[in-house]
C-alpha cells in the first residue's frame, strides 16, 4: 500500500548475505598475505608489526591491513604487540609445515581471479575461452600447473595409499599436469612405470619437475592432445584426473573412448575429480568451482556421479566402485569390457 512503511522480519538478517558477498574481500586478502610472504615471514617467529613490516618489506601501514585482516579470518593471533601463525596458516602457507598451498593461492590469485571478471559475461553468453588449451604464458603454465599439483597433493596422497595398484605395471596419466599424482604413486609402488601425456607447454613444465624427483627416471612425459595425437599403447591403468571437469559431455566420453582404444584388455580406469550428487549442488566447492571451469576452460563444469558412470557404460567401461580421497575429490574406478 502507498505510503506504508514496509516492515522487514528481524528474525531475517541480511547478515548472511553480507557474509558472503565479502567472501571476494577475504579470499583477496588472503591471495596477498601469501603473496607479501606474511606466513613464511610469521614462521621465523613471532613479530611486532614494525618486524613484520620490514620482514615483508611492504609499509608498516600496509602491513596492519594485512595482518589484521589475517586476524581476523582466524589464520593468525595477536598478543600484545606481537602476531603469530595459527596451527593452520603455519601447516598449510608457511612453507615449512608438512603441506604448502601457497602455490594454489597464486594460481587463484594471478590465473583465476583476474579470469573470474569474465564471469558475468560467460554466464550471460554461455562462452568462454579455454585457457587451458595451451594458451598460457610460460610463466602463467608454470604458475597453473604447480597451483593444481598443490591442490591435488592430499587427494594424490589418498590414491596412492588407498587404491591397490599392485597389480597393474604401466600407469598412463592423460593430462597429468606436472606429475601430481603419478610421482606420489610411484614413490609407494616401485615397480610401477608411468607414462604422462599433457599438452606441450605443461608437458615442458613436467619434464622439469620429473628431473628433480627420483620416481621422475621412472616417467615417461609424452607431449601432445588427448582428442587428436595417437595415445602411447600398453598400459594396464589409465588416471584421468581433473580433467573432466574441463571438457563438455561429448569431448569426455571422446577421451574416455580413446583410453579404451589405447588400453590393454584388463586395464583399469580411474577418474579422479570432484563428482557430485546428482542436484550438481554438493559438495558445495565443487558448485562454486563449476564457475571456475567455465571462465578457465570454457566447456568446464562439474558433473555428477551418474554422468560420468554413463559415459563410461558407453565407452567401453565398466563402472566398479568409488571412493572418496581427501576434501571434495573422490576416485571412480572402472574396468575394460
Ligand atoms: C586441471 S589440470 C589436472 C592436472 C593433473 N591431472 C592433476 O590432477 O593435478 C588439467 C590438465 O589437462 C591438460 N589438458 C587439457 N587439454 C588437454 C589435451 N587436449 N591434451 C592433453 N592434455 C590436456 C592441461 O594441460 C592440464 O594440465
Amino acid at each position: 500500500m502507498v505510503g506504508e512503511a514496509q516492515t522487514i522480519a528481524t528474525d531475517i538478517t541480511p547478515d548472511g548475505i553480507f557474509q558472503l558477498a565479502a567472501g571476494f574481500m577475504a579470499a583477496k586478502h588472503l591471495f596477498v598475505a601469501s603473496e607479501i610472504d606474511l606466513f613464511s615471514h610469521l614462521a621465523a617467529g613471532p613479530a611486532t608489526l614494525d618486524d613484520l613490516a620490514s620482514r615483508a618489506g611492504v609499509p608498516r601501514r600496509t602491513a596492519r591491513i594485512s595482518v589484521d585482516a589475517m586476524v581476523a579470518v582466524g589464520l593468525v593471533e595477536r598478543s600484545g604487540q606481537h602476531y603469530r601463525n595459527t596451527p593452520s596458516a603455519a601447516t598449510y602457507l608457511s612453507g615449512r609445515g608438512p603441506a604448502d598451498l601457497r602455490p594454489i593461492l597464486r594460481f587463484w590469485n594471478r590465473i583465476s581471479y583476474p579470469t573470474w571478471m569474465g564471469f558475468e559475461q560467460a554466464i550471460r553468453s554461455g562462452q568462454a575461452p579455454n585457457r587451458q588449451g595451451g594458451g598460457f604464458s610460460a610463466e602463467d603454465q608454470r604458475i597453473f600447473s604447480e597451483g593444481i599439483a598443490a591442490f591435488a597433493a592430499a587427494p594424490a596422497e589418498a590414491l596412492a595409499v588407498g587404491y591397490d595398484f599392485s597389480g597393474h605395471r604401466r600407469m598412463l596419466d592423460l593430462g597429468g599436469g606436472i606429475g601430481s599424482y603419478l610421482i606420489p604413486v610411484l614413490r609407494r609402488h616401485a615397480t610401477l612405470q608411468g607414462t604422462l601425456f599433457e599438452l606441450p607447454g605443461a608437458a615442458a613444465v613436467a619434464r622439469q619437475h620429473m628431473d628433480r624427483e627420483p620416481e621422475g627416471a621412472r616417467v615417461e612425459v609424452v607431449a601432445g592432445d588427448f582428442f587428436t595425437d595417437p595415445l602411447p599403447a600398453g598400459h594396464d591403468a589409465i588416471l584421468i584426473a581433473n580433467v573432466v571437469h574441463v571438457f563438455s559431455p561429448e569431448h569426455n566420453r571422446a577421451l574416455f573412448q580413446r583410453a579404451r582404444a589405447a588400453a590393454r584388455p584388463e586395464a583399469r580406469l580411474l577418474i579422479v575429480d570432484m563428482l557430485t550428487d546428482p542436484t550438481r549442488t554438493q559438495p558445495l566447492f565443487a558448485a562454486l568451482a563449476a564457475g571456475e571451469y567455465l571462465v578457465i576452460a570454457g566447456e568446464g563444469d562439474v558433473y555428477s556421479d551418474e554422468e560420468v558412470r554413463a559415459w563410461l557404460l558407453d565407452t567401453g567401461w565398466r563402472p566398479l566402485e568409488r571412493k572418496p580421497l581427501a576434501g571434495p575429490t573422490s576416485v571412480l574406478v572402472a574396468e575394460a569390457t
